[in-house]
C-alpha cells in the first residue's frame, strides 16, 4: 500500500487525520474504507494497467479536464506516485474505486484540497463498464462524508461540463446545490465549454460518515 508518512498531533477526534504541519506523533496513511459495493483505497503501482484501459477510453476521458487521450504509456505509474506526497501535502486525496466482490478497478475519486479555506473540490471518473450502476454516487458519497468529517472540510465544491448531465446528477445525488453556470470556463480538445458549479456544506450535509479501516 502506498503510504504518506509524517508526523501529527494527537487529535481528539481519534477519526481526524491532522494537517501537515500543524502536528507531532501519529503516522498517516492514505485512508481506506467501504461503501455497500466498493472500497475505495489507495492506488498501487499494480492498479497502472487497469488505470491506463479505464481512463483510455475516449468517453471517458473527453469530459474530464487532466485525462490525457490518447492515453499516453507510462503515464498511469507517473500519476500514481503522485499520490502519497499529494496526501500529505493536503493538497489532494486521490483513490481508487475497487469492485468489493470482483476486485475491479471501477474508477478514480478524488478531493482537491485548498487547507486554507478548508475547502476541498471533488473529481471523479469511472470506467465505462460500469456506468450507470451508482458506482459513481456511492464513490462521491463516500469520499464526501470522509471530507466533512475526518479532513475537517467545510464546503465541498464540485464542476462538471454542463453537457455532461450525468455528472450532474451524481453531484445532485451526494446533496449538492447547483449554484451557477460559468459561461466559457474550460478549454477542452479545442473547444471553450460552459461549466456547471455546485456546492454543498457541511451544514446541509446528511451522512452518513464512511467508517475508515484501520
Ligand atoms: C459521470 C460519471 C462519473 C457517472 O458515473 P456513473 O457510475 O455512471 O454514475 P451513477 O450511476 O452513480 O449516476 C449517474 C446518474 O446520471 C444519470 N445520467 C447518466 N447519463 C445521463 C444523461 N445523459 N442525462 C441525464 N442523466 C443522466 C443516471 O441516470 C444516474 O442518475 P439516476 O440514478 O437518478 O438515474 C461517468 O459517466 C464518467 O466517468 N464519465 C466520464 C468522466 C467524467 O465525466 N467525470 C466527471 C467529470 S466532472
Amino acid at each position: 500500500m502506498v503510504v504518506a508518512e509524517f508526523v501529527t498531533r494527537r487529535s481528539r477526534d481519534r477519526n481526524a487525520i491532522p494537517v501537515a504541519g500543524r502536528c507531532y506523533g501519529w503516522r498517516v496513511t492514505l485512508p481506506t474504507f467501504d461503501t455497500p459495493r466498493l472500497c475505495l483505497r489507495p492506488f498501487t503501482l499494480a492498479d497502472a494497467d487497469a488505470v491506463t484501459a479505464a481512463a483510455g477510453v475516449r468517453e471517458v476521458a473527453a469530459t474530464t479536464l487532466y485525462v490525457p487521450h490518447p492515453y499516453p504509456p507510462g503515464a498511469a505509474a507517473e500519476w500514481i506516485a503522485t499520490h502519497a506526497d499529494a496526501f500529505a501535502q493536503r493538497s489532494e486525496l486521490t483513490l481508487a474505486v475497487v469492485d468489493r466482490a470482483s476486485g475491479a478497478l471501477r474508477g478514480a475519486i478524488n478531493l482537491v484540497l485548498t487547507p486554507m479555506f478548508d475547502r476541498g473540490e471533488i473529481g471523479y471518473w469511472m470506467a465505462r463498464e460500469g456506468w450507470g450502476q451508482g458506482f459513481a454516487t456511492e464513490a462521491a458519497t463516500a469520499i464526501v462524508g470522509f471530507g466533512f468529517t475526518a479532513l475537517g472540510l467545510v464546503r465541498i465544491v464540485g464542476h462538471c461540463m454542463a453537457h455532461n448531465p450525468g455528472s450532474a446528477r451524481v453531484l445532485e445525488k451526494v446533496g449538492m446545490q447547483r449554484e451557477g453556470l460559468l459561461r466559457q470556463h474550460v478549454k477542452r480538445d479545442g473547444r471553450h465549454i460552459d461549466v456547471l458549479a455546485y456546492g454543498l456544506l457541511r451544514a446541509e450535509w446528511r451522512g452518513p460518515a464512511p467508517t475508515v479501516r484501520a
